[in-house]
């Protein structure tokens, strides 16, 4: 298991190129199941996740080429076997973005139940709903979605709650279904547009992606496409927030500011100085940092994504901060580990109280989830001494080179291997 050794008390400073966003990528990727065209993809991002879904790409049937670090031609000519292993989902849980693209292409499709993780329990009933009222038959057994349908029927689909993945899911379903499919209460995510994107350029007919209602044209088949994945709005806050709580000056590139709209607006609040560009956002501090309350909302609110990252800005702020995470029911695992660096949080159901600022001092600490891990790293670069995080293949998930990045920007960090 690898871990990084972070010194910390650093400024970062410089420039750092934004990589293609994972959560727009696994949907390209499952997407590509729809056509038995070849889609090429530029800007995957060189993530562990991305490599987890090609393999169940291969297991399904579909023939995925690397073209180059962030390229691929994937093309499915036929879908050899339905079934999404066990093994594979409970590793990913986006694995079951392949659900709704089987039941729309092969008719049928068997993939395992992902089960929870560390940030909640993350059931996908709205999606096995949405299914169901598209005609698919859907059963559960021995952990297991069974799901056939001769073909899709397009109906409406009014999700009780929004649902990113439960969108795209349906989102591709019913490209290929008969008739017209509108989806109502949909995620307004940049990922779900960028997908509606990708299938219109293969052939499919959507309109509203980006609003809460998405109407899908059911066509016969789907064709080619290429496309580029939009950049990772959640790396790019990630790194901002790194600059903010180093007192550094940092310049993003091929990233777009307008997706993250709410995240510069509380960055701003905080008292940073942000300047934005048609695909760069600068960061530098005017001021000493101010605390403010926050809640996480779907978007085009502030996202859950980066809730752990902002939490630690906080402890660096002064005054009293209160961040409200209303996506998940367990998503404070970084908590406690932040508390053994020196924060002083208090935790009420869904809600934490920050009080800052607090110096942090370097320990060592453990990754519980991606995002979690994240915000380990960014504690360790405001952390008087050394920090080491452990198991950082949470990290590696999501988030391409980080060390590479961050060292780029003056951090003192570096990967230690057990191999
Ligand atoms: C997507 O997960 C992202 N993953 C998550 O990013 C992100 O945190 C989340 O959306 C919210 O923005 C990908 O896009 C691959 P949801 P998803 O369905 O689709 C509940 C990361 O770090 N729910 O919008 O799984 C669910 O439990 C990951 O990159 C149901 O109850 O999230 C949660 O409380 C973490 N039933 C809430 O809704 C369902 O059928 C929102 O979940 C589906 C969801």
């Amino acid at each position: 298991m690898d871990r990084l050794r972070i010194e910390g008390g650093r400024s970062l400073a410089g420039a750092v190129r934004v990589s293609g966003a994972k959560n727009a990528a696994l949907p390209a990727l499952a997407a590509c199941l729809l056509t038995g065209s070849e889609v090429r993809l530029d800007n995957v991002p060189d993530v562990w996740d991305v490599g987890t879904l090609v393999k169940l790409l291969d297991g399904l049937g579909a023939r995925a080429e690397r073209l180059g670090t962030h390229r691929w031609a994937v093309s499915t000519p036929e879908i050899a076997s339905p079934e999404a292993p066990y093994d594979l989902v409970r590793k990913m849980r986006a694995s079951v973005l392949v659900l709704g693209p089987l039941v729309a292409r092969a008719g049928r499709a068997r993939v395992s139940l992902p089960g929870g993780c560390a940030i909640g329990a993350r059931p996908i009933d709205r999606h096995l709903e949405g299914l169901r009222q598209l005609g698919a038959e859907i059963r559960l057994e021995h952990g297991y979605v069974e799901a056939r349908a001769e073909r899709l029927t397009g109906a409406l689909v009014d999700f009780p709650d929004v649902t990113v993945t439960g969108t795209e899911n349906l989102m591709m379903a019913a490209t290929l279904a008969r008739g017209t499919t509108v989806l109502t209460n949909a995620a307004r995510e940049p990922e779900v547009v960028d997908l509606a994107r990708l299938l219109r350029g293969m052939g499919a007919r959507i309109d509203g992606a980006g609003t809460s209602v998405i109407t899908i044209e059911g066509v016969e088949a789907l064709g080619p496409c290429e496309h580029r994945v939009i950049a990772d709005r959640i790396e790019a806050g990630t790194y901002l927030i790194a600059a903010a709580i180093t007192g550094g000056k940092v310049t993003l590139e091929d990233c777009e500011p307008g997706h993250l709209r709410a995240v510069l607006e509380a960055l701003a609040k905080v008292g940073l100085r942000v300047e934005t560009g048609p695909s760069w956002i600068r960061i530098g501090n005017g001021r000493p940092l101010r605390a403010i309350d926050l809640a996480t909302e779907p978007y085009p609110g502030f996202p859950t994504d980066l809730q752990a990252q902002f939490m630690v800005l906080m402890t660096q702020a002064g005054g009293s901060s209160t961040i409200d995470e209303t996506i998940f029911e367990s998503r404070f695992m970084h908590v406690p580990e932040l508390r053994r660096m020196g924060a002083s949080i208090d935790l009420a159901g869904h809600a934490a109280r920050v009080e800052g600022p607090t110096p942090l001092t370097g320990a060592e600490v453990t990754a519980s989830d991606l995002r979690a891990s994240a915000c380990l790293v960014l504690a360790a670069l405001a952390a008087r001494g050394e920090t080491v995080v452990h198991r950082v293949y949470h990290l590696d998930r999501g988030y391409e080179a980080i060390e590479k990045k961050l060292a780029g920007l003056g951090a003192r960090v570096e990967r230690l291997s057990d191999r």
